[in-house]
């Protein structure tokens, strides 16, 4: 099964969400996170594409698509409103009979130096289902005790880690729809804790969106049964 990012996908889907609000069957509830709002300056909507850079640690240039940054501290990256602690540890987040384009997401977490990977850092991984909710944003209603598309992995003794899961939907934030993206916290002793998103090369809304840095596209490949990602962390000491 796959999902295919295209434009008439994203008007379907908005067109269903403004027919489920209208008759309240699935609005988010009162206690749904708020969404992210405009970071200050940004323009609102798609003839604002450019603006895509209002964070907050520099990198050394523009990086391609798909290219990982080498020996460059990491982009931060907004955390959004979706985060809850305390997700299990697992290396996959994918549940039975979960629908998706299954993608296997992998790579190191280095210091500034990059000279060998860290051992024993612990990434805590979330993201939106297929079709672009979170298990908190309302509309599940799944129960507290209940992580979905969440955990907590740890690096190898070389600093790899690797987690199994499915590639994100979009969902719309205000009027306009975020790109596919994957949410870290990458935590480590004695470096200072990063928390970013890793977004997916080609998708139309990485032009248009006001929180991405292009340094946190990922590389991506197709691979048997679905993708493989693959992404570098660099921490700074802490
Ligand atoms: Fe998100």
């Amino acid at each position: 099964m796959s999902i295919t990012y295209s434009r008439r996908h994203a008007l379907w889907l908005s067109a269903g969400l403004l027919v489920a609000c209208r008759d309240g069957r699935s609005a988010p509830d009162a206690s749904a996170p708020a969404p992210y709002g405009v970071p200050p300056g940004a323009p609102p909507g798609p003839s604002g594409a450019a603006a895509s850079t209002s964070t907050s640690t520099p990198t050394s240039g523009p990086i391609a698509d798909g290219a990982t940054p080498s020996c460059i501290e990491t982009h931060a990256n907004i955390e959004g409103p979706y985060y809850r602690a305390g997700a299990p540890v697992r290396s996959s987040l994918v549940d039975p009979g979960m629908a998706g384009t299954p993608i296997d997401i992998e790579g190191r977490v280095m210091g500034l130096d990059c000279s060998k990977g860290l051992a024993g850092v612990e990434l805590d991984v979330w993201h939106a289902t297929n079709d672009g909710h979170y298990d908190n944003d309302g509309t599940m209603h799944l129960g507290r005790e209940k992580y979905l598309l969440r955990g907590r992995i740890r690096t190898d003794a070389e600093g790899r880690y690797k987690v199994s899961t499915i590639v994100p939907g979009r969902y719309l934030n205000g009027p306009q729809y975020r790109p596919a993206h994957v949410h870290v916290k990458v935590r480590a002793a004695g470096f200072a804790e990063l928390t970013t998103q890793l977004y997916f090369p080609g998708d139309p809304y990485n032009d248009v969106d006001p929180f991405i840095h292009r340094s946190l596209i990922m590389g991506t490949e197709k691979a048997k049964g679905g993708m493989l990602g693959h992404f570098d962390f660099v921490l700074r000491n802490a």
